[in-house]
């Protein structure tokens, strides 16, 4: 059965997408470089939302863009991986590699692969449902000089997995954290204490970071590698919270 995901911003997110990826090929059109589109997230290429939307997934707007030579398509779903070998067949010029896996695993073992690609340049996109993302993947990209990065930041899963207390956070979830941010600096830096002392249990209140935070990024070391130029999109549905935050990292 499909699953339906996404909203409003669903649409935004794939405009941006699609935007980046035509101007990108054109951009590199009279370059020698061997592009490639990574998109370690795939989907079916179509997205059903759960406000009725039916929108051409990120697989779909690649493969309809001119001008790469490889598109990588990574997968976790078999049925996925099944809607996207038939919507691949219905470009039969065009050169696909379907990785059936996790996204880590996979991005990591193609990259070693890559290695001895002549003029290598182009799109990696990152579009998890939450936090399957973990940072060391981002570096492994990032070092690879030759990746533009979009990343669809999950925000909301972020704030899923962190009470507004810090002290009722649970070891598993300081782990998955960790493993989003690479290190566990983030305990230190995503909370702070407010002057006032909770009324029931004299201890001080927490206040977690907005998505300022996450720029903060840029300051560390696998933010010089990815940035040359570094966007983010923020969206707040409510129009109080940001929830959604998309990145981009532009290849020096
Ligand atoms: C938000 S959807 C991607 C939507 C897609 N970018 C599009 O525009 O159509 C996330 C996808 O990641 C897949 N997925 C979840 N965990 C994964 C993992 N660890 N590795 C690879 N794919 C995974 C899910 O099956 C799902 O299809």
């Amino acid at each position: 059965m499909k699953q339906h995901f996404g909203g409003p911003w669903t649409h935004l997110k794939l405009t941006v997408l699609k935007q980046y990826l035509t101007r990108y090929v054109l951009a590199l059109k009279n370059q020698r470089f061997y592009k490639v589109y990574i998109d370690s997230f795939a989907g079916d290429g179509t997205i059903a939302t759960k406000t009725g939307l039916v929108l051409e997934g990120s697989a779909k707007i690649a493969l309809d863009t001119e001008g790469f030579d490889e598109y990588i398509f990574i997968e976790k779903s078999e049925q996925n991986i099944h809607a996207l070998r038939n919507l691949c067949d219905s470009y039969p010029t065009k050169t696909v590699r379907l990785l059936s896996g996790d996204a880590n695993r996979q991005i990591k073992e193609w990259i070693a692969s890559a290695a001895n690609i002549r003029g290598l340049r182009g799109v990696a996109f990152f579009d998890p449902f939450g936090m399957e993302l973990a940072w060391d993947t981002l570096e492994c990209v990032a070092e690879t000089h030759a990746l533009d990065v979009w990343y669809w930041f999950p925000l909301s899963g972020l704030y899923r997995q962190t009470p507004r207390s810090r002290d009722k956070i649970s070891d598993d979830k300081i782990a998955s954290v960790t493993k989003l941010f690479g290190t566990d600096q983030w305990l230190r830096d995503f909370y702070s204490e407010t002057p006032q002392m909770s009324f029931f249990e004299n201890q001080p209140d927490y206040v977690r970071a907005d998505v300022q935070f996450l720029e903060k990024l840029d300051e560390r070391p696998v933010g010089n590698h990815l940035s040359c130029s570094r966007t983010t999109l923020t969206l707040a549905p409510n129009r109080c919270t940001v929830v959604f935050a998309l990145f981009c990292s532009v290849k020096s």
